[in-house]
């Protein structure tokens, strides 16, 4: 099943809550919030079927994300219903870590696969005024214990901001080094909840290479064939890390991925303005042929490409304003899942 550009559904991003537990300025820049009303968030049982209808329509990948996902309770007995699809070859989840020391194991042994810890700096006081949370050692104990229970292929995120941490690229390499784990610098994006966003705080792929190289000599392009944002890259030493060029050279193209909101709304690009309804349906006894078939009916005709659209906008700076984002909270990054 192939949309208008070609590009088949294979990865679904399940946001299990909108809410919490840090405050990052990319994100949730703001003093207060609209949530989404309680009762229309989706059980686990109607994110597992969901789940499972669209693994019957190709999707083999599926992240767990919030807000912060570690903030629904009992994540584990989800991940256990999730691990259960055999079409389901990847599941992995995003977190910002805080939680994460106390649940990794439960995690592991319940059949979470991957996990990726948001880490944007190594100094507590910076994350305490950026992120207005000062637990910055229950992030690195959480990244720990991710570790400790065995989960492969950590990774680490890192939005850079100019003026925040864009200092700290190299600290953070050698940081994932010792943790075994591998850090991805993503360009600052306009999303939707990055209320103070503009181009002069967006520190481009080609000027963290840069400043790159002049600390550890010449890097090399990883050549690899995949959907993942994250172009891959490697030091004289051997060690990787990503970037994620999100903002100035985006991936639309091979972009094979939609998202699913807390509460069941489906959205086809970061970027969309508008999702579909996903819940209504659910909740009013269609079969999972029909919801299928609804799916299928709406991929076929999709043909967003959000972030190269962002591109060719000559006076570009924050998507929405406050007062939009109120009035939908679909809007906001930390309902969309990033
Ligand atoms: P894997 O490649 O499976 O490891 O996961 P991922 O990199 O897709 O997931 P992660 O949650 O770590 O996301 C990394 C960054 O990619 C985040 O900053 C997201 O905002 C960005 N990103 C995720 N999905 C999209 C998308 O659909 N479009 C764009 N342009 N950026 C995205
Ligand atoms: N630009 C880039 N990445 C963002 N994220 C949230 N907001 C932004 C933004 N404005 C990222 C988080 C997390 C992922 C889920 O989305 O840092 O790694
Ligand atoms: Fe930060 Fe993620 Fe929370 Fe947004 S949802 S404030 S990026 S931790």
């Amino acid at each position: 099943m192939k949309d208008r550009l070609g590009r088949p559904l294979g990865s679904l991003r399940l946001s299990v809550t909108d809410r919490c537990n840090m405050r990052c300025r990319y994100c949730m820049p703001n003093e207060e919030y609209v949530w989404l009303p309680r009762q229309s968030i989706l059980t686990f049982e109607e994110l597992a079927r969901l789940a499972r209808i669209f693994a019957g329509l190709g999707v083999t990948k599926v992240r767990l994300t919030g807000g912060e996902p570690l903030l629904r309770h009992e994540l584990p007995m989800l991940v256990d219903m999730l691990r259960r699809e055999e079409r389901i070859t990847d599941l992995a989840m995003t977190t910002n870590g805080l939680l994460l020391a106390r649940c990794a194991e439960d995690l592991k042994r319940a059949g979470l696969q991957r996990v990726t810890v948001s880490l944007d700096t190594l100094r507590p006081e910076r994350m305490a005024e950026f992120a207005r949370n000062t637990r910055h050692a229950d992030v690195l104990a959480g990244i720990a214990a991710a570790r400790a229970a065995g989960f492969a292929r950590l990774k680490l995120n890192t939005v850079v901001v100019r003026g925040y941490n864009d200092d700290e690229l190299a600290d953070l390499i050698e940081f994932a080094r010792a943790q075994a784990a591998e850090v991805r610098f993503i360009e600052y994006m306009d999303v939707g909840g990055a209320t103070e966003w503009s181009l002069d705080q967006v520190v481009s792929q080609r000027e963290m290479l840069e400043v790159l190289s002049r600390r550890y000599g010449r890097i090399k392009a990883v050549v690899e064939a995949s959907n993942a944002p994250a172009e891959r890259f490697r030091l004289s030493d051997g060690t990787t890390f990503g970037v994620i060029a999100s903002t100035t050279a985006p991936f639309c193209r091979s972009c094979d991925r939609s998202r699913v909101t807390a509460d069941g709304t489906w959205f086809l690009c970061l970027y969309a303005e508008r999702g579909i309804d996903l819940r209504e349906p659910l909740r009013s006894g269609a079969t999972d042929d029909e919801m299928a078939g609804l799916i299928a009916e709406t991929w076929r005709g999709r043909a967003d490409r959000g972030a190269e659209e962002r591109l060719g906008i000559a006076q570009r700076g924050a998507l929405y304003r406050i007062e939009s984002l109120r009035a939908d909270p679909h809007r906001e990054m930390h309902t969309r899942g990033g």
